[in-house]
């Protein structure tokens, strides 16, 4: 039997276009999972310095076996949407594996239904910007089957700032050693001089 090209070409783009939108939903999973943070709301925490204490498992008052496909959890810092605003590059998109929300993994762990705790220190590199908390459970094949997060459900509460390194010690500190290093090259030259001038008199 001979199969036309045009059909052979037809179904390949076809299966191309159906494995790239192929995802998981962000809509689509349940928040069966319970997840707090230390933070306060709209405590200022210094990146670097200052740590977070994450707690998560899974919420009892969903049927026993819900969780039944979970395997890892995936803990993330993700932006409040008054950081996202006019920045395309964290949006939100429903469709998970195009989602910027939380682009800064905290920790991953074998999912465990309860006693779940893990102690994070903002790391150098994170912005200056509002913050929540959320945790994947993603199944065997890797996907995201459920979350949980520290805000509801229209991010608007429970949210913590990021104040990011930069601008914050960077130029005193550089200001600090360039004056050290100056006073140690001036006192060198100053005893320098000095014994010179002691060895000319003698
Ligand atoms: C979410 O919960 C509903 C009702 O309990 C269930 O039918 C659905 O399969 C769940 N979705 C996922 C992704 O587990
Ligand atoms: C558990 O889920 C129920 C129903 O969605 C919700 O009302 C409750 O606040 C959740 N509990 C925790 C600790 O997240
Ligand atoms: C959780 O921790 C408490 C206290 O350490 C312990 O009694 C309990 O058995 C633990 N539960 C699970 C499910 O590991």
């Amino acid at each position: 039997m001979e199969v036309p090209a045009g059909f052979l070409i037809v179904s390949l783009l076809l299966s191309c276009f159906v494995a790239s939108s192929y995802g998981v939903y962000f809509s689509s999973l349940n928040a069966t999972l319970s997840v707090t943070a230390t933070p306060t709301q709209g405590q200022v925490l210094k990146a670097g310095e200052d740590q977070i204490t994450v707690t998560w498992g899974f919420n009892q008052t969903y049927p026993v076996g819900t969780d039944s496909s979970y395997k890892t959890i995936k803990v993330k810092l993700c932006y409040a949407p008054i950081s996202q605003k006019d920045r395309k590059w964290r949006k939100t998109v429903d469709l998970l594996k195009k989602d910027k929300t939380c682009p800064h993994k905290i920790v991953a762990r074998p999912y465990a239904a309860s006693n779940n705790s893990f102690t994070w220190t903002v790391e150098r590199d994170i912005p200056s910007a509002t913050y929540f908390v959320r945790a994947f459970a993603f199944n065997a094949q890797d996907e995201q089957v459920a979350y949980g997060q520290t805000t509801n459900a229209h991010k608007s509460t429970n949210l913590f700032e990021v104040q990011a390194i930069t601008g914050r010690h960077t130029s005193l500190d550089i200001a600090s050693i360039c004056f050290s290093a100056f006073s140690v090259v001036s006192l060198a030259g100053f005893f320098y001089m000095e014994k010179r001038k002691g060895k000319a008199s003698k």
